[in-house]
């Protein structure tokens, strides 16, 4: 079922989110929330803390973005680095509509996780919008939206954008 959407600057979206331990039935029903929500939003990723769960859970699907290849949940996801540089690439985010920032990000990841059964999930040389995506989803995991990853310039700047933007929808 769709969910309600948290905005930033919702507190949740600042606060870390815990390790799943059960794979039970509860589960199956936040994974699906989560993508019924984020198709009902026009969203490609999006994580438990952006419906107001704690849980260490996103999902994606960039299969309608040029080169996504992901569709998929992941749960407890951990992500490694495969390159010492980053690159910065314009995000977009559903707790922030309409807004887009510029954020540095590892070109390549690899990605280790488990379905919502418990099974391992294991996803090597990861690029383009796959591996901004997911870096974008676990950090909401840990607490940190990209607002979070720009200058304190751009942070003014956007923050003021932002809070236009929201007004006027009102
Ligand atoms: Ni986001």
């Amino acid at each position: 079922m769709k969910k309600d959407i948290v905005y930033w600057p919702d507190p949740i979206l600042n606060t870390k989110t815990k390790d799943v331990s059960k794979f039970s039935e509860l589960l199956h029903e936040l994974v699906e929330d989560m993508f019924d929500t984020m198709y009902a939003n026009n969203g490609i990723g999006l994580a438990a803390n952006q419906i107001g769960k704690l849980q260490r859970v996103i999902v994606l699907d960039t299969t309608e973005v040029v080169g996504g290849t992901i569709k998929q949940e992941f749960i407890n996801p951990i992500i490694t680095p495969l390159s010492s540089y980053f690159k910065k690439e314009k995000e977009g985010c559903l707790s922030f509509p309409g807004t887009y920032v510029s954020v540095n990000r590892h070109p390549y990841v690899k990605v280790t996780a488990s379905d919502k059964t418990g099974q391992l999930i294991e996803m090597d040389m990861l690029g383009g919008i796959d591996a901004i995506c997911l870096q974008h989803e676990v950090d909401h995991l840990d607490g940190i939206t990209f607002y979070d990853r720009l200058s304190p310039v751009q942070k003014q700047i956007y923050a003021n954008k932002f809070r236009k933007l929201k007004k006027r929808k009102k």
